[in-house]
């Protein structure tokens, strides 16, 4: 049985952008997009905040699915209200993901990270599990935000020098919420492409 992650392209240390599905004790199936910290081969964290269906649920059952998927739609529909029951497979994982793994829970912790923007204490819980099976619908690697955020970034430098004042100090803005997020989830490469746009930028006599 498999249970790599590096054969979907999650590596250590590294945040993805997941669809996790759950069931609770009456056997109603959720599912929610949730980010995953790689650990490890086939081990992966994860940050619930409290008040979600997705916490209450793995907490109960110490199990849930992580699917692995790049369409925009299932994204939107798991967030903005629940997926019907048809888009889900006996095993709970999702018909549609391209990759999707089973977890079990190895332990659950009161945390708060300090360079989070939402600071309150005992809000969320980091949990932490075992890879006890990876399925490969086809190939596929985990959704990381990074390089999206580095081509916004690129797309806004090219547009700088034709806007205003205001349009600046907005794109500056911008740039530095992207650089946050890159930084935090992003791959080497991606950190390294918006160490260059920073450094244009900063030629151009801003600080970003
Ligand atoms: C891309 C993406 C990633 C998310 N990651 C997390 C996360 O890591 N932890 C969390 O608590 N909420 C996260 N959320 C917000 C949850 O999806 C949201 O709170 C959702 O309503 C929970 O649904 P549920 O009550 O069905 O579990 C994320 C949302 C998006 C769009």
């Amino acid at each position: 049985m498999k249970t790599n992650l590096n054969l979907i392209g999650m590596e250590k240390g590294r945040q993805y952008e997941t669809i996790i599905t759950t069931k609770n004790s009456k056997n109603i199936k959720n599912a929610a997009p949730i980010g995953v910290i790689c650990a490890g081969e086939n081990k992966i964290l994860n940050r619930i905040f409290k008040g979600s269906h997705t916490l209450e649920n793995i907490i109960s059952q110490k199990e849930f699915i992580v699917n692995i998927t790049h369409d925009p739609n299932l994204f939107t529909v798991s967030l903005l209200g629940n997926l019907p029951e048809e888009y889900f497979n006996e095993d709970n994982s999702l018909k549609c993901a391209d990759a999707y793994f089973k977890c079990n829970v190895i332990s659950l912790t009161e945390a708060v990270k300090q360079s989070d923007p939402i600071k309150k204490n005992g809000e969320a819980i980091v949990i932490k599990s075992k890879v006890t099976e990876l399925v490969i619908n086809r190939p596929t690697h985990a959704m990381n935000r990074g390089f999206a955020y580095v081509i916004e970034s690129l797309a806004n430098l090219t547009r700088f020098d034709m806007v205003n004042d205001d349009k600046k100090e907005e794109y500056i803005k911008r740039f530095r919420e992207a650089n946050r997020v890159v930084v935090k989830v992003g791959y080497k490469e991606d950190i390294k492409a918006m160490h260059e746009i920073k450094k244009e930028l900063i030629k151009k006599g801003y600080k970003p």
